[in-house]
């Protein structure tokens, strides 16, 4: 999710002890937005859990005439979910202002002070207020976290590591997904599994706090803030030599120009601005509307609604957090060679294939009161972790690294931010409607999903341009003046006279 920098140029620099530690200390935000992902669905389908708190739901699982599409509709459950996303999208808003006020070093630091209140709060809970109160405050950790981490790496990086950093990060991503999956396993049948499974975020949050003090500020911070002595020390330390002169100029220019856009998010509303806005927003979009989430929340309730027991449902998740995270790999080692658009369009296929499969069978087999033959529920769970190994070499990543890298600077940070903000607006969408839509579209849903697969497939396939390999200084004049579509929004006189800052 780095926001990538400019252009490869050899600048002298080394990829030091200081840069790689750094940048897995402040990755460790990506594995704590992951463990909060993965976590929750474990929990919601604990019976322990469920009594404690969601009594009806518990009454409603168990009930035998309860339909199965319905057992787990109930909005106060969803809502233990979905609450981060919303705090994640309001607290992302202060992050963005912080980030550049105070630094980014402060804002990953606030990140994991609100962290660690947020999980002593949902570990510690007596009541669904707490519990809510928890999520929201991890949420804000979230925004916070996600606003100032991406930012981070991709300002200490070299710019040749920069991208395989940028999908690094959502590789911790699903790493804490998997994590989460792991523990709510083990912790299933423990009385007090679920304060386990919650506290658990403590590890990675804990070392988030503490790695957080040894990190240093990076030099495009100190600079924009006026200390550019410290920005010229800190960036000999982390290039690790002494000739960083030019990398040095380089962000004093930039960040000059940059001072000069006093509306960055007016200037974003400019017509030369929509290709990469829209892009970048519709992007975010179509990522939650593959449907991913429902497999990354509920996955647990998901297998037992088709008729897995507890334990063969929490393992189901481990099964796919598993295939989540290789699959990751392969976007690592692929995406700058087969390109962005090759894996979005081939994915998209993949997708829509393993989801009418599963809705047809699910259709067929799956009734209100019955479970799902056996071999069907093997079958499914086969079909979702083709769909789970798809999204993880496409749309997962690659959501992420194109509003990275189609920005101009001028527009970078506002139009990575209204990218965070969209993910988690539609996230949080997901997260609170999906089991409420299960109970009345049942099978359907899956038809639903494989609906907006065509439309993402259609896009990218006849929208999106390529844009690997081209530095990203140079995307406006490669890539989008050049664009059947998206030429059209440069071709106005009117609007080349606004372009100027
Ligand atoms: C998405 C998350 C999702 C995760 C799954 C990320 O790219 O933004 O919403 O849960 O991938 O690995």
């Amino acid at each position: 999710m780095a926001v990538s920098g400019g252009a490869a140029q050899d600048l002298p620099a080394k990829l030091t002890a200081q840069v790689l530690i750094c940048s897995i200390i402040a990755a460790f935000g990506g594995l704590m937005f992951g463990y909060d992902i993965g976590i929750s669905g474990g929990v919601t389908s604990m019976d322990v859990f469920l009594k404690k708190f969601f009594p009806d739901v518990y009454v409603k699982k168990h009930h035998a005439k309860e339909d199965n599409y319905c057992k787990f509709d109930d909005q106060i459950l969803q809502l233990f979910t979905s609450s981060l996303y919303l705090a994640a999208v309001v607290s992302s808003l202060f992050a963005a202002t912080c980030c550049k006020k105070y630094g980014r070093k402060l804002t990953i630091q606030i990140a994991s002070a609100l962290f660690l209140v947020g999980v002593i709060l949902n570990a510690a809970a007596m009541n669904i207020v707490m519990l809510i109160l928890g999520r929201l405050l991890l949420g804000g950790g979230i925004g916070f976290g996600n606003q100032a981490v991406p930012l981070f790496i991709s300002e200490i990086a070299p710019n040749k590591y920069r991208g395989g950093l940028n999908v690094c990060f959502q590789l911790l991503v699903t790493v804490g997904i998997l994590c989460a999956n792991i523990v709510n396993y083990f912790t299933a049948s423990h009385q007090y599994g679920w304060r386990i499974s919650l506290g658990g975020a403590a590890i990675p949050a804990l070392f988030l706090a503490f790695g957080s003090l040894l990190i240093v500020e990076t030099p495009t911070s100190l600079i924009e803030r006026g200390h550019s002595e410290r920005g010229l020390e800190t960036l000999r330390k982390i290039r690790g030599v002494q000739d960083v002169q030019k990398e040095f100029d380089e962000i004093v220019n930039t960040t000059e120009l940059a001072k000069q856009i006093k509306h960055p998010f007016k200037n974003l509303m400019k017509r030369s601005s929509w290709p990469q806005l829209i892009t970048s927003g519709v992007l975010q979009i179509f990522q939650q509307f593959t449907g991913i989430n429902v497999i990354m929340f509920y996955a647990p309730v998901l297998f037992q609604t088709m008729g897995f027991h507890s334990d063969a449902s929490l393992l189901s998740a481990v099964v796919t957090g598993t295939i989540n995270t290789i699959a990751t790999l392969v976007a690592v080692f692929c995406v700058d060679k087969l390109g962005r658009r090759f894996l979005l369009i081939e994915a998209a296929v993949q997708m829509f294939i393993a989801q009418v499969v599963t809705g047809g069978i699910l259709a067929a087999f799956l009734k209100s009161t019955n479970a799902l033959p056996k071999k069907y529920a093997y079958l499914v769970l086969f079909l979702i972790c083709v769909f789970v190994s798809g999204f993880a070499w496409s749309w997962g990543p690659i959501g992420w690294l194109i509003p990275s890298e189609i920005f101009p600077l001028e527009t970078r940070t506002a139009g990575f931010f209204c990218a965070v903000s969209m993910n988690m607006i539609f996230t949080f969408i997901i997260a609170q409607a999906f089991l409420t839509m299960l109970c009345h579209m049942r099978a359907m849903i899956f038809f639903f999903f494989s609906g907006w697969i065509v439309i993402m497939g259609i896009y990218a396939f006849a929208f999106l341009p390529e844009t690997k390999g081209v530095s990203i200084d140079e995307m406006n004049e490669k890539v989008w003046k050049k664009h059947w579509l998206w030429k059209k929004c440069f071709n106005n006189d009117r609007d080349q006279s606004r372009d100027k800052p």
